[in-house]
């Protein structure tokens, strides 16, 4: 046989496979999400979430210290707090659970990298995104505490903010509070394309956000869409994002290569509490290889373009790589 070409020689052992990976992986790439817990003393698992917790103020270093064992080095935190009410003031309280967070991780940890969460839907009595008029999200009184919410976390030492409410002009509106306050340097990570998907269900359960009536349609994607995530980048672009955000990742992986193909900047994907909980379950059920699959999804999701990945599945993926599993 006078075959010229045989793709085989490059996968006939794993040096010369490790030698031609078109995709590399690094911790340095991984953001891990933190739930903070303001009622909460010590730690407690997330029932939605299993292998997940819930830390209380006191014991959120132990969850930066679990993460810099694995070699996981930048975090998101998410917040419960104490008290919720129909604005969410809670959010922007100076002594708010993520603010408090954020000083507790930064007094022990000033290397450790912090971006937060910034959304209302945990702070609201109703579960929404925002401040409602009738049974809307009212878009731009809105946008004035989620300015002030980002302005706290930054004030209290956070490294970077990243707004998943998906309000029209947030971006904007984040951007311009910081620099008046003199945090021009601070980035933000816009969720661009955050789809009203079913695969963020545990996540709702576990921060205690899921809305009282009604849905998120109005204000997250159509997951039928594709242009519509261009434009929502386009948009965050011009806002001043540093950072975007496609959200879910592995139903997304076509709108995660398009965007990033389209953008210049930094492309981030979240594989979201679904997606960890989906994979999770089947092997609880013995039906798959929890390790390699963890690994390929995480690796579909680079590959498809995505710079950096926010996952639950964070620490695992940091020891895959360090052990040249992937990467
Ligand atoms: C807050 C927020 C959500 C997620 C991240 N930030 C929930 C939602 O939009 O309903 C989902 C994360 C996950 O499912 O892991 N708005």
């Amino acid at each position: 046989m006078e075959l010229i070409q045989r793709p085989r020689r490059l996968r006939g052992n794993d040096a010369v496979r490790r030698l031609c990976r078109e995709t590399r992986l690094s911790p340095d790439s991984l953001i891990y999400p933190i739930f903070v817990d303001e009622t909460l003393k010590g730690v407690r698992p997330i029932e939605s979430l299993p292998g997940q917790n819930h830390y209380g103020l006191d014991s959120v270093c132990l969850a930066v210290e679990e993460c810099l064992a694995a070699g996981v080095t930048h975090c998101i935190l998410f917040g419960l707090p104490a008290g919720k009410d129909a604005v969410g003031s809670s959010a922007w309280a100076e002594n708010g659970v993520v603010q408090q967070a954020i000083r507790a991780i930064k007094a022990n940890y000033p290397d450790f990298y912090v971006i937060t969460d910034v959304c209302m839907c945990e702070y609201t009595d109703h579960g929404h995104c925002g401040i409602l008029r009738g049974h809307e999200v009212d878009n731009d009184k809105t946008l004035e505490v989620l300015a002030k919410t980002a302005l706290s976390h930054v004030q209290a030492g956070a490294d970077m903010v990243a707004p998943s409410d998906m309000m029209d002009g947030r971006v904007a509106a984040i951007r311009t509070i910081l620099d008046e306050h003199g945090y021009e340097t601070t980035p933000i990570m816009a969720y661009s394309a955050k789809y009203a998907s079913a695969f963020y269900g545990p996540f709702r359960s576990a921060a205690g956000s899921a809305p009282a009536f009604g849905d998120r349609k109005g204000c997250q994607m159509d997951p039928h869409n594709r242009k519509e995530a261009l434009k929502e980048c386009a948009l965050d672009v011009e806002e001043g994002a540093d950072i975007l955000m496609v959200k879910p990742a592995l139903s997304y992986l076509d709108v995660i290569r398009e965007c990033s193909d389209a953008f210049d900047l930094p492309m981030c994907a979240y594989q979201v509490s679904g997606e960890y909980a989906m994979i999770k379950a089947a092997a609880a059920a013995g039906l798959i290889d929890e390790y390699r699959i963890l690994c390929e999804a995480a690796l579909s999701v680079f590959r498809a373009g995505a710079n950096m990945l926010i996952t639950y599945y964070a620490k695992e993926l940091a020891g895959a790589i360090r052990k040249g599993d992937i990467g």
